[in-house]
């Protein structure tokens, strides 16, 4: 077999993120097998599963987290192959991965936290000034209190608040892949909207691609879904076009299990 065929980054010139035959583990034991997935430039996709099913697990694993072991396989992004590069690296490369649970960094105002990260990129480099008129414009479009700016880093912050600081590192960071884990879990029907609204922002103006895990289907409701993926017991089970959304929603992922047991008992 030639080095094209199995070289990652040959996969296919559109893809922004492929992921080929991804094995991953921890010390308790495996948690994907042979994960197959790709993210084309700009596209809107959507990660569905049941309860660890192993969603946020390559979610960590895209991003670069330490915690886990990547035994075989690779991940590819803008051209080049991450599978062995710090989170760091990576998210100077363009991945930007948004928590199910945020981390508090006491000490740390959310402002100073803001403007270090945003001082990393050379490619956004601004003035103080300058930085501060975008932060504050960005605060208003999220509907958030500039008073936040000057918390300790999402110290006593509520799950809402939270999220939206989420969404002001994304739309301040303009990464070219966004994982977007459970934002949406918590919400309220306002910062639902805000957040929605953000995604929708992030879109437009950074035509940056997404990867959305979620079991709500309402923060999907203003996004036009490119492709959805299936995950069942630590792999991808399949594969869609936005329908299948709805379809989920309606009928749950029993099918899917089913046929991820069947496979596995033939
Ligand atoms: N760091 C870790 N150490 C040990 N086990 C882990 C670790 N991370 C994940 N797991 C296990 O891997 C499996 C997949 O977990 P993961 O959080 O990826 O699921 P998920 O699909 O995101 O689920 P949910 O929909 O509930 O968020 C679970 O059984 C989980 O306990
Ligand atoms: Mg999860």
């Amino acid at each position: 077999m030639g080095p094209f065929v199995t070289n990652p980054l040959h996969a296919d010139p559109n893809a922004l993120l492929s992921v080929s035959d991804l094995s991953v583990s921890v010390e308790d034991g495996q948690i994907l097998h042979d994960v197959n997935l790709t993210v084309d430039r700009g596209s809107a996709n959507v990660l569905m599963g049941p309860n660890g099913a192993g969603k946020s697990t390559l979610g960590h694993v895209i991003m670069g987290d330490g915690a886990y072991t990547v035994d075989s396989g690779a991940i590819a992004f803008d051209g080049e192959d991450v599978t062995a590069l710090s989170a760091d690296k990576r998210s100077l490369a363009g991945i930007f991965l948004s928590f199910q649970a945020p981390v508090e960094i006491p000490g740390v105002p959310l402002y100073s936290f803001l403007r270090s990260i945003t001082q990393k990129r050379p490619e956004l480099k601004m003035s103080a000034r300058k930085f501060r008129q975008r932060v504050r414009e960005l605060c208003e479009s999220l509907d958030m209190d500039p008073s936040y700016l000057t918390r300790e880093l999402n110290v006593g912050f509520s799950g809402g608040e939270k999220k939206k600081v989420e969404m002001l590192q994304l739309l301040l960071l303009e990464p070219k892949l966004a994982i977007l884990d459970e934002t949406d879990s918590g919400l309220d029907v306002d910062a639902l909207g805000v957040v929605s609204r953000g995604i929708q922002r992030f879109r437009e103006e950074c035509d940056g691609a997404l990867l959305v895990i979620t079991h709500n289907t309402r923060i999907l409701e203003r996004l036009a879904v490119d492709r959805v993926h299936v995950m069942v017991d630590g792999t991808i089970v399949a594969h869609g076009g936005g329908d299948l959304v709805e379809r989920i929603d309606a009928e749950g992922f029993e099918a899917y299990e089913r046929r991820a047991a069947e496979s596995r008992g033939a």
